[in-house]
């Protein structure tokens, strides 16, 4: 039996989004792709959110760990791939790669998300200050190796 493709395909769903999207930054002077270019407001938001984390945690290429690991290039890599930390068995045997996807759901709740990890953090509720955050923390830890709208199972590039 044929395949039935739905009235919008996910390409024109795609093309539609984007169009919208190219609109609304002409009319506002924002950028289109808030994930790419994130605006002030939200990097701002982004960096407030960062205090919660930044005690036990840095961002710079080549900062040293804390309490936590160093993050920078963890967006794109495995959980628990720094050499140099000693993560709990929980975080290491993951098999998580750090998408927006997978961070969001481990910064909304760490120990719901991966049980047995040794991260003391409780969460961050607030779905704004979640997205902010990951914006602003992309942007310092050295943006991400894999493209955000590509799925796991996508084609090979
Ligand atoms: C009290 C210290 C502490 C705080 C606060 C904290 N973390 Fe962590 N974080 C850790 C520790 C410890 C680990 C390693 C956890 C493990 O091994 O189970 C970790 C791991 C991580 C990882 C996984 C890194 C990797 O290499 O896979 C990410 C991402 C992360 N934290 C982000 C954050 C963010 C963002 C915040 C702020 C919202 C935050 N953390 C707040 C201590 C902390």
């Amino acid at each position: 039996m044929a395949l039935r493709r739905t009235s919008t395909s996910p390409r024109t769903f795609f093309k539609t989004v984007c169009l919208s999207m190219t609109i609304a930054a002409a009319l506002t002077g924002r950028p289109a792709f808030a994930q790419s270019a994130p605006d002030e407001v939200t990097l701002k938001l982004g960096q407030r959110t960062f205090l919660l984390c930044q005690s036990c945690h840095s961002t710079e290429q080549d900062g040293g760990n804390k309490i936590g690991p160093n993050l920078w290039g963890v967006f794109g890599s495995k959980a628990g791939a720094k050499p140099n930390f000693k993560y709990s068995d929980a975080l290491k045997n993951a098999g998580v790669t750090w998408s927006d996807e997978t961070m969001n759901q481990w910064l909304a709740s760490p120990k719901d998300f991966l049980p047995g990890t040794k991260m003391a953090f409780r969460g961050i509720d607030n779905e704004a200050n979640r997205s902010a955050l990951i914006a602003y923390l992309k942007q310092q830890t050295g943006g991400s190796k894999v493209a955000s709208l590509k799925q796991e199972t996508g084609s090979a590039h």
